[in-house]
């Protein structure tokens, strides 16, 4: 077996078995509109799984409102809308043999380069370098002024 054969053998990623060990960063595409999974994003999907990867992590899935950005070109996860497109882009995937991983997403007192389009909130009250607000601390319950 050749230095890199290995990258061409099945691996088991707790119950699942990637067919090789290739797997894709997550990389947001920008091609879900107003947070919701488009064809054109699905489609971009199903071409790399496709391509004969093992392993694909989508781009930031937003978990909560909390946290969308102004342009919405993430996934907004907690969306039931957004359900059966998720769906669909898995099935997709798996169609061509590809594990699928959604990357969670929330961030936080971060507003990757753009402002949030909602309320922002932390683990504690410190604005982080570089950004304009400081976020508000998050509770058990929610963020404290909730
Ligand atoms: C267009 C683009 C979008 C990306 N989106 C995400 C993302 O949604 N989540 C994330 O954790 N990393 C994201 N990344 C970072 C990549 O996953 C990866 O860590 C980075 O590109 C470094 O790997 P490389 O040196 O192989 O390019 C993105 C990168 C690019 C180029």
């Amino acid at each position: 077996m050749g230095s890199l054969d290995v990258l061409f053998t099945p691996t088991e990623l707790g119950p699942k078995t990637a067919r090789n060990r290739l797997a894709m960063l997550p990389m947001g595409t920008r091609f879900p509109v107003d947070g919701l999974l488009t064809d054109r994003d699905n489609a971009w999907h199903e071409a790399r799984a496709a391509g004969g990867v093992g392993l694909i992590i989508t781009g930031g899935t937003v978990v909560s409102s909390g946290s969308a950005v102004r342009e919405r070109i993430n996934v907004e996860g907690w969306r039931r809308d957004n359900l059966e497109r998720m769906r669909d882009k898995a099935e997709a995937v798996h169609a061509h043999g590809a594990l699928l991983v959604a990357q969670l997403l929330h961030l936080g007192r971060e507003t990757a380069g753009g402002q949030l389009a909602g309320f922002q909130v932390a683990p504690s009250a410190i604005r982080a370098a570089g950004q304009l607000f400081t976020p508000a601390e998050l509770s058990v319950g929610g963020y404290r002024g909730s």
